[in-house]
């Protein structure tokens, strides 16, 4: 199955196929130089897989970790790329979770002002989140994504195979950004997970998961507005995600939280928190209130008293609404 995301000149499809790592080369042009960029977690045979694709491929392997998203790690990156002799002609290939997707993603909207860039996404948070949108950014001084580009791929394969070597933790964690795209924009998804076998569904979740985010990112490339609506779940979500470090909550899990204070109704709210306890997601935290408060009003959105934020009234719609930090601060 193939999904085009329709930017224009920028437009790429995203190919949806059960071991379609062992055949990128049937999609893509794999006769030039092709760096294939992966981490130390992600298993190894995938690279492999891929380089045995690649006449003149060269594997780059980081460690694992959001601590790759750095100068170090970009510029020892963008110096193999160069000691290699690549050019504009030449390839990025991204075989990993979001660390690696926006690692090497930057790297090739950096590198001689852009070259190609190809992402095999490998975690549930990637296919779902971060193979559509373009989004790629590295950190500075403990901020996220702080330096970065919109640079679309090429191309984005989808390989449900790979995430059976995924971490349950992260598996679920990653699915936290579906069950909030079924309640913005699609109520099929929300409906699919709530079936006894919502596993054996899994490849039309993430399908209608990434559909619906390419049909907001269609509308609004650069986030001037409808692209807002993805922030549900993650005013309070990030709140509790810088605030608890210390509790070490992943992101899939803390935007799960953020969603529970945003229905505009209780059978909504439960209905919500039964999908996550399904999926094996937090449905509370010992998370300070008063750090979480504090984190988020640190938080670079918003004019300083009022934040806007998504709500959800009814399964597949939402509201923008500016709230108050005060009245946030009574949500919580
Ligand atoms: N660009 C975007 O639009 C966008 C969107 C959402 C998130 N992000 C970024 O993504 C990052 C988080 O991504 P993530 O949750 O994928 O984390 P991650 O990239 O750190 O991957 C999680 C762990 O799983 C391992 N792994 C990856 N694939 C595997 C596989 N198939 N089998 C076994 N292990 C595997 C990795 O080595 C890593 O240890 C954050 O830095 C976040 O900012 C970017
Ligand atoms: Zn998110």
């Amino acid at each position: 199955m193939v999904l085009t995301v329709k930017l224009g000149a920028r437009s790429y499809p995203i190919t949806f196929e059960r071991g379609v790592l062992g055949r990128i080369g049937e999609h893509v042009n794999l006769d030039r130089k092709v760096m294939i960029v992966t981490d130390d977690g992600v298993p190894a045979q995938y690279a492999q897989q891929l380089l045995a694709q690649c006449p003149q491929g060269f594997v780059h392997t980081v460690h694992m970790g959001e601590g790759a998203k750095s100068f170090p790690v970009f510029e020892a990156l963008c110096t193999a790329l160069l000691e290699h002799g690549f050019t504009r002609r030449d390839l990025v290939i991204g075989l990993g979770g979001g660390v690696v997707g926006d690692l090497s993603g930057f790297a090739a909207a950096s590198f001689m002002r852009g070259i190609d860039f190809v992402g095999i996404p490998t975690t549930t948070l990637s296919q779902i989140d971060s193979s559509v949108g373009g989004k790629m950014a590295i950190n500075l001084a403990g901020v996220k994504n702080i330096i970065g580009a919109f640079h679309q791929p090429r191309a984005v394969f989808i390989d449900g195979d790979v995430l059976k070597t995924l971490p349950p933790r992260h598996f679920s964690n990653g699915l936290a950004e579906a069950v909030k795209m079924g309640f913005i924009a699609d109520p099929e998804i929300i409906r699919l997970f709530e079936a006894d076998d919502w596993r054996s569904h899994l490849d039309e979740i993430i399908y209608r998961a990434i559909a619906a985010k390419a049909r907001v990112v269609e509308i609004d490339e650069t986030e001037q507005n409808e692209r807002k609506s993805l922030n549900f779940g993650h005013t309070i979500g990030h709140g509790i995600e810088s605030a608890g470090q210390l509790s070490d909550l992943y992101h899939g899990e803390c935007v799960g939280l953020g969603m529970l204070y945003f229905f505009g109704d209780e059978a909504l709210r439960a209905r919500c928190e039964r999908i996550l306890d399904k999926l094996g997601l937090p449905t509370h935290t010992e998370v300070d209130k008063d750090a979480v408060y504090a984190a988020l009003t640190h938080d670079k959105k918003g004019d300083g008293t009022a934040v806007s934020v998504v709500k959800v009234d009814e399964v597949g719609g939402y509201r923008l609404e500016k709230m108050r930090y005060d009245d946030i601060r009574a949500l919580l």
